[in-house]
């Protein structure tokens, strides 16, 4: 077992998941983060190609794991449990489009009934916005969390036209000054 270190780099991505979906993470991370914090389940409410599972199928925990693309929004869907752990690895705005585009919407549409395209976060686009939605989506996850549970969370900050966009400043300032 590899030590969980404050930085973390992977330069093997490892097996599991697929490492063919856009943004998807390497599973040493969560294999990592469960033998770090030893939960007896985790969780992941956007866990795209299910790098997740794989981590906790290799390191025999139970998983509970979904994403727009399999019927589940976290804005607008109940959490389904009580979680001991999640992972989140949300998108990184734009950068990556998810919806139409790593999966067809029609095929969303015919299996669960909505369009994802308009409850994709990676499709918002104002930043703000996003930054809203955000905020509203780690807060549900985090208030859901059991007594003692714990989030860990793999965001990515934006470079756009040779700018650095800050997710953590700007969630922070939304958060400190709601009217500002
Ligand atoms: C960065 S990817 C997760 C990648 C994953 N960790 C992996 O290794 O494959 C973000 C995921 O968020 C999902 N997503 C976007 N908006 C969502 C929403 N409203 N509810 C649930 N999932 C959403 C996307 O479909 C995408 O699969």
């Amino acid at each position: 077992m590899r030590a969980l270190k404050s930085i973390v780099s992977y330069p093997e991505r490892g097996e599991g998941g697929n490492n063919r979906y856009r943004g998807n993470c390497s599973p040493k991370l969560i294999e990592d983060l469960i033998g770090y914090f030893k939960p007896n389940e985790i969780c992941d409410y956007m866990c795209g190609s299910n790098t997740t599972k794989a981590a906790a199928d290799k390191c025999g925990v139970i998983s509970h794991t979904y994403d727009l693309h399999s019927g589940f929004d976290i804005m607008n869907c109940e959490i389904p449990e009580r979680p001991e752990f999640v992972f989140w690895h949300p998108p990184y705005w734009d950068i990556v489009l998810y919806s139409d585009v790593m999966y067809k919407a029609a095929d969303v549409k015919a299996k669960y009934g909505y369009d994802p395209r308009v409850l994709d976060l990676s499709r918002i686009p104002d930043w703000s916005k996003f930054v809203e939605a955000m905020n509203y989506a780690m807060m549900k996850q985090f208030a859901a969390l059991e007594k003692g549970g714990r989030m860990a969370v793999l965001m990515g900050d934006i470079k756009k036209k040779g700018k650095l966009i800050l997710y953590t400043d700007s969630a922070r300032i939304r958060y400190d000054c709601p009217k500002g």
